[in-house]
């Protein structure tokens, strides 16, 4: 079954806005952990206007089932990656200011940087998931840089979902079709909400893990925290007929 890890940097954000310790992006690990996550991922942005660096190891001392750390892998990021050790890094190419992760990387560009910073990772012993468009040519290049996984965006997928869900889903399928032959493994995130996870879930062939943070923490005004795991949760699990 596809892995529902939940980013809580949203979280953090609201904890910043205030500079004291409300809500307890630790505690709220925890608990997304005992409410079903199967991970929890953060993006230490360089301005940490949400999660912070020094959130990391206390993050790291708690998360019991996956931990995921994405980011563009500059000097202190992979510093940083390389102290703590979680179980994934998934980098991604932003620049530094940038609002939110949009595209993915351009292994033909990055070749030689990614092979290096992805080695230094594996060595340590941690998975890593490279941030990809649904691009048949980029994915084509992804074991030249070794990546054990790659992380689909799927930002244009949902913003195309509701004019024509069939079409906004076709470069994502071949895209799984072709990672699948390459034998690396398939994340996908970015966007994906309750309307539309269930129908990209079973359309993709061999999801490994989906991440969601921005759908999920406003989702979970209305409905909490709990169940808002609970029904992200649902949309994954197969219906029997
Ligand atoms: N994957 C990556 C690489 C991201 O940067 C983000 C946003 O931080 C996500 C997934 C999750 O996207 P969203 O917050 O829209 O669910």
């Amino acid at each position: 079954m596809t892995k529902l890890s939940v980013n809580i940097n949203k979280v953090a954000l609201i904890r910043n806005s205030r500079g004291e310790n409300l809500p307890n992006l630790k505690q709220v690990a925890i608990d997304c952990e005992s409410f079903g996550a199967d991970g929890i991922t953060v993006h230490p942005r360089p301005d940490e206007r949400h999660v912070r660096y020094d959130d990391i190891p206390i993050l790291k001392e708690v998360v019991k089932t996956e931990f995921n750390i994405e980011g563009y892998p500059n000097d202190r990021f992979i510093e940083m990656v390389l102290e703590n050790k979680p179980h994934q890094v998934t980098l991604v190419p932003d620049p530094p200011g940038v609002l939110t992760s949009s595209q993915g990387w351009n292994i033909k560009e990055n070749k030689s940087f990614l092979l290096e910073v992805i080695e230094s990772f594996q060595d340590a012993g941690i998975r890593v998931s490279i941030f990809m468009n649904p691009d048949l040519e980029q994915i084509s290049l992804a074991p030249e840089v070794k990546t054990d996984r790659i992380e689909l965006y799927t930002g244009d997928f949902a913003r195309n979902y509701a004019k024509n869900k069939e079409k906004a889903v076709e470069k994502h399928i071949e895209s799984s079709k072709l990672a699948q032959n390459l034998k690396i493994g398939l994340n996908a995130g970015h966007d994906l909400n309750l309307e539309n996870l269930r129908f990209y879930n079973e359309q993709v062939v061999d999801l490994q893990e989906v991440s969601i943070g921005h759908a999920l923490i406003s989702d979970a005004l209305y409905y909490g925290l709990s169940n808002t795991i609970g029904m992200y949760k649902r949309l994954l699990t197969p219906i029997r007929s």
